[in-house]
């Protein structure tokens, strides 16, 4: 069953004194000595005696708090939202419009309409708002047999502007709507079983996705994977029945002078193979190809917005199972591009995957080359739950941080150090695919380095983004992130290729 998604946005100018909504909601800042109400929603009387009720009912307008108050008639609603942003400069920022927007629209589940009129007077201000609200709007129900009416996302979301609300404005709210709708796209590919979604299923389902769309999918199948010589994606593919599959999605506009490309790992379940995972929380490894559903998405909200840059996103899709033909502790693979692989560990089978997906978008010599892949456990020990690791040469890099600071995805930069390279050497073949724990978050990037290339081709550039943590939201929701699959990623690589245009 699809999921239903939320909202529909419409643009309204800001400080209506009456308004068709159910719920206004409308935002205030924790100050020293209580709370601030912000923007025009509100008359400053009505401001004034909420900033002295508020704080009496609890609501101290820290981030992500929420308190509802009955509308009067000079109010926008019969009913009030309060959504706290924690403490503000002299503008409250873009993440903290984009987070309070989601908690509002989250809180809003089961109803139908609401005005969300928070103060912004630039366009990133209103894309934040926009992008928030829309992504908030969100509930994993397709396996549900009965859906509870509050967990209806809400329907209709009005953005309030003290802008003049133009074309161009309504443009900046049509991209936002357009970046959230493949976001959750991407976190309904996270949350679907894995018993559903596997290689040739992800395959089947991106190709609905990319109807009517200008894109063109190339798939490999196992035979194909066979004779092209995909060492890596079979040797993991194998020990499953549901074989394993690599997919290019182009997007390739008349006139694109550079090309972005994009390797998402697809793991659809991660057992750990032969080297088996234990028990607890493996049901979680059904996220292990949210990098897939990443790029996939990313290339096609390229596609729908018109972006003048090529994106090629690369799939590389198996199950990782301990069947009787899994691969063993110590066979030795024959990767695309040519190296050979002593597999020591058959949990370390992202890089695997994601090596021979790497040597293959080589091949073209993209100007940027991106891989993002729910890597290393590492990963999370170092950057917790919510910043994803970011490696690979300067621009690379720079590319990333630039459009992390616009979406406010945080990356954190971290260093290939040299002598650890040593821990991969194997004594059958070139390299092995796990050593001792040490840096494996840099272990595994150093280990994909080594793929970044092919019959002498290479990325002009290449990044690795390691999202472990961020991809799949195991505790509670919060801000504009639901449990489960987050989407993370994708609205920095969207930024990515619209700034490489
Ligand atoms: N998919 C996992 C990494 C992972 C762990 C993602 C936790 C999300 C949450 C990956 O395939 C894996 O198992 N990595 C191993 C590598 C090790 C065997 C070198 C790990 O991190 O333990
Ligand atoms: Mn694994
Ligand atoms: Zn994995």
């Amino acid at each position: 069953m699809p999921n239903v998604h939320g909202v529909t946005l419409s643009l309204v100018a800001s400080g209506q004194k009456r308004t068709d909504a159910e719920v206004a909601v409308v935002a205030a800042a924790k100050t020293e000595g209580g709370v601030r109400l912000l923007g025009q929603a509100l008359t400053e009387k009505r401001a004034g005696e909420l900033a002295a009720l508020l704080p009496q009912f609890g609501f101290t307008g820290g981030a992500g708090s929420t308190q509802f108050v009955a509308g009067e008639a000079k109010d926008p609603a019969d009913v009030l939202l309060i959504v706290g942003l924690g403490a503000v400069d002299a503008d409250p920022t873009s993440e903290q419009l984009r987070r309070a927007a989601g908690v509002a629209t989250r809180t809003l589940a089961g109803r139908d309409t609401a005005v969300i009129d928070f103060p912004n007077t630039t366009e990133d201000a209103l894309s934040a708002i926009a992008e928030g609200a829309s992504l908030g709007a969100y509930a994993f129900t397709a396996q549900k047999s009965v859906v509870p009416e509050t967990s209806v996302p809400l329907k209709q979301a009005v953005v309030a502007t003290t802008m003049k609300p133009n074309k161009s404005l309504k443009a900046v709210l049509e991209r936002a709507a357009t970046v959230a709708r493949h976001t959750k796209a991407a976190r309904d590919l996270v949350d679907t079983p894995a018993n559903e979604l596997y290689p040739a299923s992800f395959v089947d389902y991106a190709k609905a996705a990319a109807k009517g769309l200008d894109v063109k999918l190339t798939v490999w199948d196992e035979k194909k994977l066979e004779s092209d010589g995909f060492g890596g994606i079979l040797g993991v593919g194998r020990g499953s029945a549901r074989p394993p599959r690599l997919v290019q999605v182009q997007y390739s506009p008349r006139g694109a002078k550079k090309e972005l490309a994009l390797v998402g790992k697809g793991i659809t379940f991660d057992t750990g193979g032969i080297s088996l995972k234990p028990p607890a929380s493996m049901e979680e490894m059904k996220s292990d190809m949210a990098g897939a559903a990443t790029v996939l998405h990313t290339a096609l909200a390229a596609a729908e917005l018109g972006v003048s840059v090529k994106v090629t996103a690369w799939l590389c899709l198996a199950e990782n199972m301990p069947g009787g033909n899994a691969t063993r502790p110590g066979d030795v693979l024959r990767m695309y591009n040519g190296k050979t692989v002593e597999v020591t560990n058959t949990d370390a089978e992202g890089r695997l995957v994601m090596a021979d997906g790497l040597s293959k978008a080589s091949e073209s010599e993209p100007d940027l080359l991106f891989d993002i892949a729910t890597l290393t456990g590492a990963q999370v020990v170092a950057l917790g739950q919510r910043t994803a690791g970011l490696m690979g040469d300067d621009a690379a890099v720079a590319a990333v941080k630039s459009a992390s600071e616009a979406t406010g995805e945080p990356f954190w930069p971290m260093p290939f150090p040299e002598e650890i390279r040593e821990d991969l050497d194997s004594a059958t073949a070139d390299l092995r695919n796990s050593g001792n724990r040490n840096g494996g978050m840099l272990k595994a990037g150093i280990f994909l380095s080594e793929f970044v290339e092919s019959d002498g081709k290479r990325a002009k550039s290449w990044g690795h983004l390691d999202v472990a943590g961020p991809a799949f939201n195991g505790g509670a929701a919060w801000g504009f992130t639901p449990k489960e699959g987050t989407g993370f990623g994708l609205r920095t690589l969207v930024a990515v290729a619209e700034n490489l245009a």
